[in-house]
């Protein structure tokens, strides 16, 4: 059964990237709401992953809401490429933009929802000044750049203190998290105040089949 509140953001860095394409129909049909989408530059982060061509290129594959975290730093000038190769959201990194405010009007501007993300070094305090301009919120619970960490329950206590940032202001933003969700550690982040939930591996590094169980295991707890 589908909880219509919570929403499931599969990360493709874990899919296989030999047949990308089919993979994103695959979690598609199997119940995704998103398709988590991590570009990486090999600056920000160090790790390099993939550009605007491949984005686009997979446009066709399905209707969802292409979610587009992007690790680059600078992260400007990749917001109109990405916006134009099929995008619906862009979240941005706080640690990567001086002009962030900037930033989230330009994404605004160009039609799509306004992401911003925190490292888990970084405090939430920081968010206050932008929080407003936001459609989301992304608290990582890994240090970006790979798939397939650990999750840092250290970061609980961060979601907890944003969904009462966003109480406190009545505005409505997601609070989306990314990094060692798994069947375990969903329930935590849902419990905390998050609805969006992003996972790699503990969906891709199953047989397709599964899929759709597995989404679905995020999503209920019993
Ligand atoms: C890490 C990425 C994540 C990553 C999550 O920098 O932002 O989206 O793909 O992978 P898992 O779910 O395997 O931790
Ligand atoms: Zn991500």
């Amino acid at each position: 059964m589908k909880k219509n509140n919570i929403l499931i953001s599969p990360s493709i860095l874990a899919a296989d990237f030999a047949k990308l394409g089919q993979e994103i129909v695959a979690v598609d049909k199997a119940g995704a709401d998103w398709i988590h989408i991590d570009i990486m530059d090999g600056h920000f982060v160090p790790n390099l992953t993939l550009g605007p061509e491949v984005v686009s290129s997979l446009r066709q594959y399905t209707k969802k809401l292409f979610d587009v975290h992007l690790m680059t730093m600078p992260a400007n000038n990749w917001l109109e490429p990405f916006a134009k190769a099929g995008a619906d959201i862009i979240t941005i990194h706080l640690e990567a933009e001086s002009n962030v405010k900037e930033s989230l009007k330009i994404i605004k501007g160009l039609g799509l929802k306004a992401g911003l993300s925190i490292k888990p070094s970084t405090s939430e305090n920081t968010l206050k000044k932008y929080i407003e301009y936001c459609d989301l919120i992304l608290v990582m619970t890994v240090n970006p750049g790979f798939g397939s960490q650990k999750f840092m329950t250290t970061q609980l206590e961060k979601i907890r203190n944003i969904k009462n940032m966003q109480k406190r202001l009545d505005i409505n933003i997601d609070i989306e998290v990314d990094g060692g969700v798994n069947k375990e550690t969903s329930k935590l982040c849902l419990e905390a105040g998050a609805n969006v939930l992003v996972a790699g591996s503990a969906i891709f590094s199953e047989d397709a089949k599964n899929y759709s169980n597995l989404i679905n295991s995020l999503r209920n707890h019993n």
